[in-house]
C-alpha cells in the first residue's frame, strides 16, 4: 500500500532525468505515442502477471485507447511526483523488455518502493536484475530516497531472487496475508535497503 504522507515538491518533477542506461539497457519513463506497443504487450502478458500481479493496470487493457489512458496516468504520476512507471528497452533491438515502478511510501524520509515485471518472452536473461538495480541507483541518487522496499508473494521464487540479487534484505515475512483468486494463501515477504547499503 503507498501511502504519501506529504505533498510532494512538484518542481522536482522538471530536475528528474526522465531515462537511465544499464550495460544493456535503456530505461525510461513512457511518453503517449507508447500506446501502440503497450496495448498488445498487455494482452501477451495477461497470463503472465495474472497470479502475483492481478491488480497492475496492464491486466486491464485491451485496446489501443486502454493503453492510451493507462500511459497518461503513468504520465500525470510522474508529473506529480507520486509514482515512477519506466520500460526497460534492450538497447540494440529497441525491444520492451520489463517494467519498472517506483512507488512514493513516504515523501519525509523518503521511503520509496520498487515494483517490476519482466515481459514473458524476455524472462531468464537478468533483464530485471539489471533494470532494477539501475532503478535503485536512480531512487537513491536521484530521487534522494533513504530506504527501498519491496513487498513479493512468498511463493513468487523468481522476483524475491530479483530483490536478493540487488542486495535487498529480507525485513519480514506477513504469513498467509493473501488469498489469490483460486483460493491458495500465500504470505508476503518484505524486502529493504537503506541508502548505505547501496552497492551495485
Ligand atoms: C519476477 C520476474 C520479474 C523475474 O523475472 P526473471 O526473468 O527471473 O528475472 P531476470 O530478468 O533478472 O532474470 C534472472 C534469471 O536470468 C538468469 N540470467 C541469465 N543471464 C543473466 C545475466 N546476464 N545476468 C543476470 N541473470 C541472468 C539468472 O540466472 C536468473 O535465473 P535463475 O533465477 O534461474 O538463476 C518475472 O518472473 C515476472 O515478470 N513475473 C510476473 C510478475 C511478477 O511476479 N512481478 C513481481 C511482483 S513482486
Amino acid at each position: 500500500m503507498t501511502i504519501i504522507k506529504e505533498q510532494p515538491d512538484l518542481s522536482r518533477s522538471r530536475d528528474i532525468p526522465s531515462s537511465f542506461e544499464t550495460v544493456r539497457l535503456l530505461v525510461r519513463r513512457y511518453q503517449p505515442d507508447d500506446a501502440s506497443w503497450y496495448a498488445p504487450m498487455s494482452v501477451q502478458n495477461r497470463e503472465h502477471l495474472e497470479r502475483y500481479e492481478s491488480g497492475n493496470a496492464a491486466m486491464g487493457i485491451k485496446t489501443e485507447a486502454d493503453a492510451a489512458a493507462v500511459i497518461q496516468g503513468f504520465i500525470e504520476s510522474w508529473e506529480t511526483c507520486r509514482a515512477f512507471f519506466l520500460g526497460a528497452f534492450h538497447k540494440e533491438s529497441g525491444v520492451f523488455v520489463a517494467q519498472i515502478y517506483i512507488g512514493v511510501a513516504n515523501w519525509d524520509l523518503p521511503e520509496l518502493e520498487l515494483g517490476y515485471f519482466a515481459d514473458a518472452t524476455h524472462t531468464g536473461q537478468g533483464f530485471v536484475t539489471e533494470a532494477a538495480r539501475g532503478a535503485l541507483r536512480f531512487c537513491f541518487r536521484e530521487l534522494g530516497a533513504h530506504r527501498v522496499r519491496l513487498e513479493c508473494d512468498d511463493t513468487n521464487v523468481p522476483s524475491y531472487r530479483v530483490a536478493e540479487r540487488c542486495g535487498m534484505i529480507r525485513e519480514g515475512h506477513l504469513r498467509e496475508n493473501h488469498r489469490h483468486a483460486d483460493g491458495s494463501l500465500t504470505g508476503t515477504f518484505l524486502y529493504g535497503i537503506l541508502r548505505h547499503e547501496l552497492n551495485l
